[in-house]
């Protein structure tokens, strides 16, 4: 489930979402601020596929690292996982936005982007 699989995840972004500042970037009280922006969603599925590489602003603070991309897991895992991190520390998936399913991350899986790319289109979500 989603809780299991964030095991991967938290030795950077920390057990609680917290991340590092300026090292890696927060989850908690952030996500729902990437999938409340016009494509943010279809976005962060993108960015779990795929990674993400270079320069970056979240909440006011910059971070130029290197994200793995999990596309060794299943649709239905990367469902869950997205799940698990739109819904934990306070976070809420936005107003009207039902669950991840395992088909939204099918959907993605076919179009192969690099980490660069994932970057690229980060800057059309207006995040700061
Ligand atoms: C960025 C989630 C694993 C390092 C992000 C962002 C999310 C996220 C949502 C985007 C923040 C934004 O662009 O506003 C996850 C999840 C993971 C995971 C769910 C587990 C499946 C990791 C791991 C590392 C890592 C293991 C360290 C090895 C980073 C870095 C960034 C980032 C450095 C910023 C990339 C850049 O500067 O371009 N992560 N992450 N993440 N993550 Fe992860």
């Amino acid at each position: 489930n989603g809780a299991a699989l964030y095991q991967q995840c938290q030795g950077c972004h920390q057990p609680n979402g917290a991340g590092i500042p300026g090292v890696f970037p927060p989850l908690a009280g952030h996500v729902p601020e990437i999938l409340a922006a016009k494509g943010g969603r279809t976005w962060l599925i993108q960015l779990l596929l795929w990674g993400m590489s270079g320069e970056i602003s979240v909440k006011g603070r910059n971070y130029n690292g290197v994200m793995p991309g999990y596309r060794q897991l299943s649709d239905a895992e990367l469902a869950a996982l997205l799940n698990h991190i739109s819904t934990q520390w306070g976070n809420r998936l936005p107003p009207g936005q039902k669950p991840f399913t395992a088909d939204e991350v099918k959907a993605q899986r076919a179009k192969t982007l690099t980490s660069a790319q994932v970057n690229q289109a980060r800057k059309a979500l207006g995040l700061r």
